[in-house]
This record gives C-alpha cells, structure tokens and sequence, in this order.
C-alpha cells in the first residue's frame, strides 16, 4: 500500500478505536450498548468485531481527526467527512449510527458501516463508507481476516448477505464465514473468494430478494466452479433471526449442516410461487429445470432429478426425458461456434 493508503487506513483505525471507546465507556454508549444487548451481542462479540458507537453530533469525528493533524483534504478522502454543500466546512459522515468496522485482509480498517438503533422510513438502515483508495465495494469481503483459518481448515466458505449474520454465525461457532458490503456479488469476490477454497454455501435470507440473490450467485459461483450448495432458513428470516429464534445448535445443524445441493436448490426457487393444479406453472416448472439440467453433464444427475420431477408434477419419466433430449440437443448445437467460425473461414476458399 501507498503512502497515502496508510495514512488513511490509520485514519480509519484511530476512528475505530474511538467508536469502539465511546460505545462501552460513555454515558453517550449506553442506548446502543443496549441496543446491542437486545440483539443477543455480548460483550466479547463486541470486542471481536471492534464495534463501536458514532455520536449524533455534527462535527465529533472530523474535529478529533483534526486535531490529530489530519488536513481537511484528508479528511475529505477518507470518507469520513463529508464537505458541506453550501459555504465552509464538513460535517461527519457517521452520526448516531452503531458502528461495524469493515476490514482488509490483515484485519485493518478501511472503512465502516453504521446502522440506526430505530428503523425509519425516511433514513437508510445501514449507511456504508463511500468507495476510497483502499476500499472497494465490488472487491471487498467482510470478515476475511478472521475467517481465513476456518476456511482453510473447512476447506469451505459460508456466504452471508450481511454482516449482522456473519456475526450471528460466528456466535454459533461458524467461523468461516463472509459476506459481501451491500452489492450482489461480483466476478472480483468470486476471484478473491476462490483463493481460500472450492466449497461454498450460500446462506441468504429467507425473503424474496434473499431467495432470488441466492440462485444468482449460485449461478455465478457453479459456473465459476465452486461446488455449490444452498442452505435454506424456513419463512422470511435471515440466519440472525434464526439463531435468535432456534438457537446456535439449530442453526449450526438444521441449517448450516443441511445444504441443499446446487440443481436442488434450483429446482425448490423454481417451485416457489408455483401451483402445479395450474398447467402453466407446472409446465414452466419443468421447462425450468430440465433447461437447468441441459446445461449439466453428470448423467446420474440427471436421472436423479428427473425422476424427483416425475415425482413432483406426476408426469411420466419417459415424457419428461423426451423433452430432456430435445432441450439437450438444442444446447449442444448452440455450442459449436467454432465449428460455424471455421466454415466461414474457409469461404474465400471455394471462390479462388
Ligand atoms: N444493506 C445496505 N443498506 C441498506 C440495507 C442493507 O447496505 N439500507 C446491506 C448491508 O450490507 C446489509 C445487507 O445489505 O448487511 C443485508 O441487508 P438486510 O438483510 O436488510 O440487513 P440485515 O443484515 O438483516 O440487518 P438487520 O438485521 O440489522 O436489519
Ligand atoms: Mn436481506
Ligand atoms: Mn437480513
Ligand atoms: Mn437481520
Ligand atoms: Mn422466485
């Protein structure tokens, strides 16, 4: 790293500090403290996590960086203060925000995210660090530094939507465990992520955006050749309200210990929202999945899955495997660019 990225990273890491003091020795703590308490975090969480407390004031931040001689460029840079639209000066970014660290691969801080002790209509849940010389949205995974060993060790990653469940999970003793800052994932987390192991299983919430946010990255990471699974949590929750709800050994084994296997996963988003007494959502159902398996190769795959189709829609194997073999020869005619780029080629050819 720069010189300059250092000397914004120790912005960052005297901030941490001073949220993380504010938060468990001040008077100005105490309601998040409490509100921390109340979602089950103790006070070693607290610590491992270095979380801390922004207070709701206009300036506490950018003045104490001031005072520790950071000009007001720097100050601009790091995000941490934000410039004040009409005449002078700059306010804090982080006002009355429970503050989680977000840190690099050698466990320093590059940015924050701050979540409001009351949800509102009117203010963002979760305001995030903007993007700055050493922390990148797109590339940046929460938890890394902690979770390299167990990864190592699991030969596996559990991907989180949010922290707050990379929190949970490591409560639960789940330690190798990620999540991404905000963003769907991106091919740069996929690269990243593929240093530390092949395995991954996705865990994201149970609503339809986590439902749907699941079966992407699922996509993204088979084909990047992971060996996907997908844990499911039952209703709307995420793996927080889980381990809150049913507790640390549930989650760790109901639900951590029971992945579904990537084509299994598929098959059950398929089904959502789907009622097979109409023959419209029975028939896309099907389309659905054997699309999915044509673009597969294990032949016992495939005769597993489309046996549970007969199953499930109570249509016969033999009909199902016939429109099986018609998508399949579909897909491998639509693989043959070379063959057409070479008939092109040799064109020029005839005419001479
Ligand atoms: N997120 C964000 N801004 C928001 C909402 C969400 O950046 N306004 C990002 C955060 O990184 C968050 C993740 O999306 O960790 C998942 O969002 P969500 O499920 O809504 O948050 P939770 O982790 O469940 O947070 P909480 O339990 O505090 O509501
Ligand atoms: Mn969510
Ligand atoms: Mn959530
Ligand atoms: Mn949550
Ligand atoms: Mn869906």
């Amino acid at each position: 790293p720069s010189k300059s990225d250092n000397q914004l990273i120790l912005m960052h890491e005297f901030a941490a500090d001073m949220y993380h003091h504010i938060l468990l020795n001040t008077e100005e703590g105490q309601a998040a403290l409490d509100y921390l308490e109340n979602r089950g975090f103790t006070r070693e969480m607290i610590e491992r996590y270095r979380i801390g407390w922004s207070l709701p004031e206009w300036n506490y931040m950018a003045t104490a960086l001031q005072r520790k001689g950071y000009s007001e460029e720097e100050l601009m840079n790091s995000g941490l203060a934000i410039q004040r639209e009409q005449g002078n000066g700059f306010f804090d970014r982080f006002r009355g925000r429970v503050m989680f660290p977000i840190m690099n691969e050698s466990g320093k801080v590059i940015a924050f995210s701050g979540r409001i002790l009351e949800n509102t209509k009117t203010e963002a849940k979760y305001m995030n660090s903007p993007e700055s010389p050493i922390f990148q949205k797109s590339q940046v995974l929460y938890n890394v530094h902690q979770a390299r060993s167990a990864i190592r060790k699991n030969r596996k990653i559990i991907l989180f939507e949010g922290f707050m469940d990379v929190i949970a999970a490591g409560k639960a003793g789940v330690d190798n465990a990620l999540a991404t800052m905000g963003t769907s994932l991106t091919p740069q987390h996929i690269r990243a992520m593929k240093r530390f192991a092949q395995e991954i299983v996705i865990c994201f919430d149970g609503d339809d955006a986590g439902w749907e946010a699941a079966k992407r990255a699922a996509i993204a990471l088979n084909e990047d050749k992971f060996k996907v699974e997908v844990a499911v949590l039952p209703g709307k929750m995420d793996p927080d309200d889980y381990v809150r709800e049913h507790g640390q050994d549930a989650f760790r084994e109901q639900v951590i210990g029971k992945p579904h296997a990537f084509i299994a996963f598929a098959m059950m988003h398929a089904r959502r929202h789907k009622n097979f007494q109409y023959e419209n959502d029975l028939l896309q159902y099907v389309q659905e999945v054997l699309q999915l398996l044509a673009g597969r190769s294990s032949p016992i795959e495939r005769d597993l899955y489309i046996k549970q189709l007969a199953n499930e829609t109570k249509l016969s194997e033999e009909a199902i495997l016939q429109q099986y073999r018609k998508l399949e020869n579909r897909s491998i005619e639509q693989s043959r660019p070379e063959r057409v780029a070479k008939t092109v080629k040799r064109e020029p050819k005839r005419i001479t």
